[in-house]
C-alpha cells in the first residue's frame, strides 16, 4: 500500500525497478502466507487437554449376571427328568411351564439329532445352544426359571448402609446370562446426579453373592443336557459372576465388557472416573443422542455400533440377532427362532424337517457373517454415523482378588453373616428348593458351602476425575490476528489505512454523482463553471453553497495531491 506511491513517484528507473520488485515480492509472500493461514483455519484443527479436576460424578452402576444362568433347582429337575425318561416327548405335559417349553424345543430337534448328528455335528452345536433356546422360549417363562434376585444377592452395603434389594436393583434380560441385575445408588435414583465421590473401600459398595453350583446334582455317568451350553464358546461351563461397571442409566453389555469373578474369592474393583468432553462440527464429530431412536437409556457409542450391525443383519438376513440390541422397527423374527419346525418332525424325520433345520442354520450363519462383515468393513459402520458422545463419563477399573472366606474360624464370620444375620435359607422357605438348601447349607458343611459364595467390593480409588477436553486449536480470533499480522508485515495495510481508502472511494463516488447531478440540472456552460468553482477552488460556488452535501466535498481537495 505504501510501496505503490513509491513506484509511481520514483525519481529514477533504478529506484522504480527496486520498488517494483519489493512490491511484487511482498505481495507474493502475502498471498503465500494467507493461503497457509486459511488452509490451516479450514482444516479445523483441535487440541486435547488432559487435566485432573475434583468434579463430582455419579457412583457407577454395577450389573451382575450369574454365569450359571438357570436356577439350580430348575437344572436339577431337568437332569432328573432326563434320567427318569430320556425321551423329551414324554415331558411335554409337565407342570412347570419352563420344562414344558424346553422339552418341546428339544423334542422338535430330537429325532433329527438321532438321525443326523454324525453328518452335521456343527449344525447341532449351533442349534443346541443357550442363545438358541433363549430366543425360542418366552422371555417371561425363562425369567421365572432363571436365577432370582433374592436367591442370588445375599446382602449389599453402600457406604455402610444396607441396600434395599427391591428398590436398588433392576432386572434386565440377557440372551446368554438370562437374568441380570443392575445396582444403582439410591442417591442417583433420587435425581441427585452430582453425587460426590468419597474414596476408599469403606465408602464403597460391597455385596455377597451366591454364584457357585455346589447344589447341583452330580451324575454318575457323563451326560450333557441339550441347550444349556454354548459349544465352542469361550465362556461355556464356567461358574462365577460377571460384573459390569458402567455409568448409571446406560445399557450394559455383559458379554462384551465386564469382569469374571470366581466363587470363593473376594474381588475388589477400584474405579477411577474419567470425563471426556468432545467437540462437534466442524472440528470433529460427536452426538448427544442415538441416531437409532428408541430406548430410554443414555446414549453410548457401543450400543449405537451394535444397533448399526443389527440394522445390517436385519437387512441381509431378514431376521434379527438376539445378542445385539433390538431396533424399533423389529418386525422380523429372531434368526434362531425355530417355530417353523412342524411338530410332525418329533415323530418321524422327513426331508422337509431337514430342510427347515438347514434353513435355521443358514439364518444363524447369515447373522454371523453379516456381523463379521460389518466388524471388518469400517465404511459400513461409519455409514450409521455412530459418534462418541459429546460428554461422557467413563470408569477405569482395576481389579484384584483375595481368597475369601479365610479358612478356620476366621471364615466362620462370613458363614454367620450369610446364614444367621441375613437368614439366607429362609428366603427359600415357601419354595420346593427349601429342602435342598437346608440339606446343603449346614453348619457342619460350612467350609464347602462358603466356596459357592463370592464377595464383590466396588470403590472409588481416586476421586479426582481425569478430564479430557477437546477444543478448537485455531479459532476465529487467531485467524483474524494472523490475517492482520500478514497484512501489516507484507503489504502494510491496517484497518485505518483501509478506512482511508474507503473514504477516498466514497469521495470519488460522491464527486461523480454530483458531477452527473449537475450535468442533468444545468447547462454545459454552467456545469463547467460549477466544476471549476466547486472542485478547483476551496471557495464554495454559488451553486453548491446551498447543497448540504457540499461539506463532504471539502476533504476531496485535500486528498487530491495524494491521488495524483
Ligand atoms: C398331554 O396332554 C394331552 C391332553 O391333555 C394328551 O392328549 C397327551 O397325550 C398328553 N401327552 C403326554 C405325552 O402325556
Ligand atoms: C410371553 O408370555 C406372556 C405371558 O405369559 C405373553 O403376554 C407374551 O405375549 C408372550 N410373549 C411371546 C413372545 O410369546
Ligand atoms: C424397600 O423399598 C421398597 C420399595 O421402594 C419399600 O416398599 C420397602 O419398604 C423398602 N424396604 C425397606 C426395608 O426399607
Ligand atoms: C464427521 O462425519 C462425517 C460423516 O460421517 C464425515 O464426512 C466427516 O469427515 C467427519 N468429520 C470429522 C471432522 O471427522
Ligand atoms: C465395505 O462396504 C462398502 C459399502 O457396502 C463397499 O463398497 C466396500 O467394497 C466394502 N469394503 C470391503 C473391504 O469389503
Ligand atoms: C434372622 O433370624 C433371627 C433369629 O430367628 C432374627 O433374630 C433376625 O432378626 C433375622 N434376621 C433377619 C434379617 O430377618
Amino acid at each position: 500500500m505504501h510501496g505503490l506511491p513509491k513506484v509511481i513517484h520514483a525519481k529514477s528507473t533504478l529506484s522504480r525497478i527496486f520498488w517494483s520488485i519489493v512490491c511484487i515480492a511482498a505481495g507474493a509472500m502475502f498471498c503465500m502466507q494467507m493461503s497457509e493461514v486459511l488452509r490451516r483455519y479450514f482444516s479445523y484443527p483441535k487440541k486435547v487437554t488432559v487435566e485432573v479436576v475434583p468434579t463430582p460424578v455419579p457412583f457407577p452402576s454395577i450389573s451382575l449376571c450369574n454365569m450359571r444362568n438357570l436356577d439350580f433347582y430348575t437344572l436339577n429337575t431337568l437332569n432328573r427328568k432326563f434320567i427318569a425318561d430320556p425321551y423329551p416327548t414324554s415331558h411335554l405335559n409337565d407342570s412347570n411351564p419352563f420344562i414344558r417349553s424346553y422339552m418341546l424345543l428339544v423334542a422338535r430337534y430330537g429325532k433329527l439329532w438321532y438321525e443326523y448328528q454324525d453328518v452335521y455335528p456343527h449344525i447341532f452345536q449351533e442349534v443346541f445352544s443357550r442363545t438358541t433356546f433363549s430366543s425360542n422360549i418366552n422371555e417371561s417363562i425363562i425369567s421365572e426359571a432363571a436365577v432370582l434376585l433374592d436367591e442370588f444377592i445375599v446382602n449389599c452395603y453402600h457406604a455402610g448402609n444396607s441396600c434395599n434389594r427391591s428398590r436398588d436393583f433392576d432386572k434386565f434380560f440377557d440372551p446368554y446370562y438370562f437374568n441380570c441385575f443392575t445396582y444403582t445408588a439410591p442417591s442417583y435414583r433420587d435425581g441427585n446426579q452430582g453425587y460426590s465421590l468419597s474414596e476408599g473401600i469403606e465408602n464403597g459398595w460391597s455385596s455377597i453373592v451366591l454364584t457357585g453350583s455346589g447344589m447341583l446334582d452330580s451324575n454318575k455317568e457323563i451326560r450333557i443336557l441339550p441347550g444349556l451350553h454354548e459349544s465352542k464358546s469361550a465362556v461355556a461351563a464356567s461358574e462365577g459372576v460377571r460384573v459390569v461397571i458402567h455409568l448409571p442409566g446406560t445399557q450394559p453389555f455383559p458379554f462384551t465388557e465386564g469382569y469374571d469373578v470366581p466363587p470363593g474369592f473376594s474381588a475388589s474393583f477400584g474405579i477411577r472416573p474419567r470425563l471426556n468432553i468432545r467437540i462437534g462440527q466442524p472440528y470433529g464429530n460427536c452426538s448427544n443422542e442415538n441416531p437409532f431412536k428408541g430406548g430410554t437409556t443414555k446414549y453410548r457409542w457401543l450400543s449405537c455400533q451394535k444397533m448399526c450391525i443389527q440394522k445390517y443383519v436385519i437387512a441381509h438376513c431378514n431376521c434379527f440377532d438376539v445378542s445385539l440390541p433390538s431396533l424399533w422397527e423389529m418386525k422380523v423374527p429372531p434368526c434362531r427362532r425355530s417355530d417353523i419346525i412342524p411338530n410332525e418332525c418329533m415323530d418321524h424325520v422327513t426331508q422337509e424337517c431337514l430342510d427347515i433345520l438347514m434353513k435355521l442354520y443358514d439364518n444363524i450363519q447369515c447373522a454371523r457373517k453379516v456381523r463379521d462383515m460389518a466388524n471388518k468393513n469400517s465404511t459400513l459402520i461409519s455409514q450409521c454415523s455412530c459418534f462418541h458422545p459429546c460428554e461422557e463419563i467413563d470408569y477405569d477399573v482395576s481389579y484384584s482378588l483375595a481368597k475369601w472366606p479365610a479358612s478356620g474360624y476366621e471364615g466362620d464370620a462370613a458363614f454367620h453373616e450369610v446364614f444367621y444375620i441375613e437368614n439366607f435359607t429362609e428366603r427359600f422357605i415357601d419354595t420346593p428348593k427349601y429342602n435342598v438348601v437346608t440339606a446343603y447349607f449346614t453348619d457342619a458343611n460350612r467350609e464347602t458351602t462358603m466356596r459357592d459364595f463370592a464377595r464383590l467390593n466396588v470403590y472409588v480409588a481416586d476421586s479426582n476425575v481425569i478430564k479430557t477436553q477437546e477444543s478448537p486449536e485455531y479459532g476465529s480470533n487467531q485467524l483474524v490476528s494472523d490475517i492482520g499480522g500478514q497484512l501489516g508485515l507484507w503489504v502494510g495495510i491496517s484497518v485505518i489505512t483501509l478506512t482511508e481508502v474507503l473514504e477516498l472511494m466514497g469521495e470519488l463516488f460522491r464527486y461523480f454523482c454530483r458531477a452527473n447531478h449537475i450535468t442533468e440540472r444545468r447547462s454545459p456552460v454552467r456545469r463547467a463553471t460549477a466544476v471549476r468553482n466547486g472542485l478547483y477552488s476551496s471557495q464554495p460556488s454559488p451553486f453548491t453553497y446551498s447543497d448540504p452535501r457540499d461539506e463532504c466535498l471539502q476533504p476531496m481537495t485535500q486528498f487530491r495531491p495524494d491521488v495524483t
